[in-house]
């Protein structure tokens, strides 16, 4: 299986990963439809909807704080890491679903996040936006505007952020390999990167330990976790590049 990436990489010039909840599960931040995925317990419809912050803020905040929390004491693993010390040796840039920044902590420079971040916040009415690190005091924060702040994610039913998904496109569409870890590749529009890189040839490599609903149009599938598996990628293209 190794050998046959090997090949694979061995003339990569730009490798674009697309990652989802899977890689940051071994950061001890729970997935969404994984063993014990988020929504397994809680209704995405009742916290992450428009309709539903609307419906109850201060509970949708709750949550939202419990997460910002779990993901503040959270520190990139062996698979972040990997992705990132992948630049030393070829163009690398990271799609992610995810909106705890643990690309950029554990070192990747190129970034783009489809689903937005969990440290920004945005005014339900005015043009505020914001970083916030420290916890809030009160649920709902309000803006300075009088009205509600909300986290500035993509909740179901919303975009995403036009210019951040173009650019994504545009990366699917030129990359030579794309390597897709940690995702169930079922929330739309994320899960049509793959069909971009297809359309321009490139090699499609999954890792998961569990089969997803593309895994029968990867090229090579590495059924293991990812701090398995990238640490392994990235020394197969260490002896790759050398050859
Ligand atoms: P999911 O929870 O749907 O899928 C996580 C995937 O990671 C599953 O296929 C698991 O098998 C795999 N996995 C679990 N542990 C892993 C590990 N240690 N290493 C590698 N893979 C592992 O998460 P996403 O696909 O990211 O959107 O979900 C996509 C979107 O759905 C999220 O961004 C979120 C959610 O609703 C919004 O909130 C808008």
């Amino acid at each position: 299986m190794y050998d046959l990436i090997a090949d694979q990489l061995r003339s990569a010039k730009k490798i674009v990963f697309v990652t989802g909840a899977g890689i940051s599960q071994e950061s001890g931040i729970p997935t969404f439809r994984g063993k014990d995925g988020l929504w397994r317990n809680y209704d995405p419809m009742k916290l992450a909807t428009i309709d539903a912050f609307y419906d109850n803020p201060k509970l949708v905040w709750e949550w939202y704080n419990d997460r910002r929390r779990n993901i503040f004491a959270a520190e990139p693993n062996l698979g972040h890491k990997a992705i990132a010390e992948l630049e030393e040796f070829v163009k690398v840039v990271v799609l992610t679903q995810n909106i705890d920044g643990l690309h950029q902590k554990g070192g990747s420079s190129s970034v783009l996040e489809l689903h937005g971040s969990i440290v920004k916040i945005k005014c339900t009415v005015c043009d505020f936006k914001d970083e916030i690190f420290t916890e809030f005091s009160e649920l709902p924060p309000l803006c300075k505007c009088g009205n509600i702040l909300r986290p500035d994610v993509v909740w179901f039913g919303e975009g995403l952020p036009q210019d951040v998904w173009q650019e994504a496109i545009i990366h699917a569409n030129s990359c030579d390999v794309m390597v897709i870890v940690g995702t169930s590749l079922v929330v739309s529009p994320a899960n049509t990167l793959p069909i971009y890189a297809k359309k321009n040839n490139a090699t499609l490599i999954e890792i998961n330990p569990d089969e997803t609903i593309m895994t029968s149009d990867m090229d090579s599938s590495i059924k293991s976790t990812s701090t398995v598996a990238l640490p392994e990628l990235v020394s197969i293209f260490k002896r790759a590049s050398k050859m």
